[in-house]
C-alpha cells in the first residue's frame, strides 16, 4: 500500500476553512441540528458517564443515526475537561442495537488506519451503549454530493482513499457492508474516514455478529445483488457498494433509482434493477469521462462477483495507472468551444 497518502485538500475548496462554501453552511447547518422529537435515545446533554477508559461529559447532540444519536464531548478528570474533543455515540438499549454497537466496538478496534474511525472506548449501562470515537469535523460524502458535483480526478482521488480503507478492512477479514456516502466521512483537513461499522462482520460470517434485520439496512442504493439475495457476503459486495459510489461520484447520480413514494415499494424497485438492470454507461451521462475509467466502475458493478475486480489493491493499483498515464478524462472534448474557454477561465 502508498505510504505517501493524498490529502483530499484539493478536492475541498481552498476556502473550505474560510466557511465561504455552500457545503460548509450545510455542514454547520448539518451539525448544528436540533434533536429529532423521534429520537428514540433521551436527551444526554451535559451528563456525565463513566467509561472503561474514563469518565466522558457529554456537550451537544452533533448527528442521528439510524439506531441512535452522536454527541460531542470530552474526557472528564477531577472535575475538569480533559484531552481532546471526542465523540460520543449512544445507541438505546435494545438487544439488535446492543450487539450491533458490540459489533461496531470489535470491528474499530481491529482496525488502524488513517482512513478508518478510531475508537477510544465501549461501555453499557443499563439504559443505553456506548460508544466513544475520535471526533470528525466536516461533513459525509452524502450531504457534500448534495451541494456539488466533484471533479472527476478529485473523485479519483477520493475513490483511491476508500479503496485504500478497504485494503486494511478487508486484509483484517471484515467486510464493512454499508459502504456508502452517507457513511464516509470528508474532514476539513483534508483526510477522509470509513464511519458505521454497525453492520459489519467477519468474512464467510464467523463471528458474534449475525444480520440484525430489525435494524434498519438503511438505503438499498449501494446494496450488491449477493447482498439483496443473502446476508452471507464476502468484501466483493463492499467492491460493488464502492462502484455505485464511484458511478455517483463521477455522475453525480446512483445507477439505480426510483421515486416511488411508498418507502418499500421504493427499496423493492431498487433491489430489483441492482439484479435485473444495466447500469447505463457512466459517458452517457459524463462525456468527460474516459472509456478507461468507465470500464472501472461497470467492472465493479458487475452482477456475478467473479466477473468484478479480485481486491480493493487491484481496483486501486489501476486507478492510479489511469491517474499516472493522465487517461483519466476522455480526449475528445464534447464542450463546445465556448464553454471550454469559459472552464479554463473558471478552471473547472
Ligand atoms: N466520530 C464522529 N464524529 C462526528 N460525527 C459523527 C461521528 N460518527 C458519526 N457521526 C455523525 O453521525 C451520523 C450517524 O453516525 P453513524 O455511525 O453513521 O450511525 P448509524 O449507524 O446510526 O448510521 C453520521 O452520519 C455522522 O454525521
Ligand atoms: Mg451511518
Amino acid at each position: 500500500m502508498s505510504q505517501q497518502r493524498t490529502k483530499l485538500m484539493f478536492v475541498l475548496p481552498v476556502s473550505l476553512r474560510g466557511g465561504e462554501q455552500a457545503f460548509v453552511r450545510r455542514a454547520t447547518a448539518f451539525f448544528g441540528k436540533e434533536p429529532l422529537s423521534q429520537d428514540p435515545v433521551k436527551d444526554y446533554t451535559a451528563k456525565r458517564l463513566k467509561g472503561t477508559k474514563g469518565t466522558y461529559l457529554v456537550e451537544r447532540k452533533i448527528g442521528d443515526g439510524s439506531v441512535g444519536a452522536v454527541y460531542k464531548g470530552r474526557r472528564f478528570e477531577d472535575g475538569l475537561a480533559v484531552g481532546d474533543e471526542i465523540a460520543i455515540k449512544i445507541g438505546r438499549k435494545d438487544p439488535a442495537i446492543t450487539q450491533r454497537f458490540r459489533a461496531e466496538a470489535f470491528f474499530l478496534t481491529q482496525l488502524s488506519h488513517p482512513s478508518i474511525l478510531t475508537c477510544y472506548d465501549y461501555f453499557e449501562d443499563t439504559e443505553a451503549t456506548f460508544l466513544v470515537t475520535e471526533l470528525l469535523k466536516g461533513a459525509v460524502l452524502s450531504d457534500i454530493l448534495k451541494d456539488m458535483r466533484i471533479p472527476i480526478k478529485d473523485a479519483v482521488a477520493m475513490g483511491i482513499l476508500i479503496l485504500e480503507a478497504l485494503e486494511e478492512i478487508h486484509s483484517t477479514g471484515i467486510v464493512h457492508r454499508d459502504l456508502k456516502p452517507d457513511n464516509i466521512f470528508i474532514c476539513e483537513d483534508g483526510i477522509l474516514k470509513i464511519i458505521d461499522f454497525g453492520v459489519s462482520r467477519i468474512e464467510g460470517g464467523v463471528g458474534f455478529t449475525r444480520t440484525t434485520m430489525g435494524v434498519t439496512m438503511g438505503t438499498p442504493e449501494y446494496m450488491s445483488p449477493e447482498q439483496i439475495a443473502s446476508s452471507n457476503v464476502d468484501a466483493k459486495a463492499d467492491l460493488y457498494s464502492f462502484g455505485i459510489i464511484l458511478y455517483e461520484l463521477l455522475t453525480g447520480t446512483v445507477p439505480f433509482k426510483s421515486d416511488d413514494p411508498d418507502e418499500k415499494t421504493r427499496s423493492l424497485m431498487i433491489r430489483t434493477q441492482h439484479i435485473e438492470r444495466t447500469p447505463a454507461a457512466v459517458r452517457t451521462l459524463n462525456a468527460a469521462v474516459s472509456k478507461e475509467l468507465e470500464a472501472v466502475a461497470l467492472r465493479l458493478l458487475s452482477k456475478d462477483k467473479t466477473q468484478r475486480y479480485d481486491s480493493a489493491t487491484e481496483v486501486r493499483e489501476d486507478l492510479e495507472r489511469l491517474r499516472n498515464a493522465g487517461s483519466l478524462e476522455s480526449t475528445t472534448d464534447t464542450r463546445p468551444p465556448g464553454r471550454r474557454l469559459l472552464d479554463r477561465l473558471l478552471k473547472r
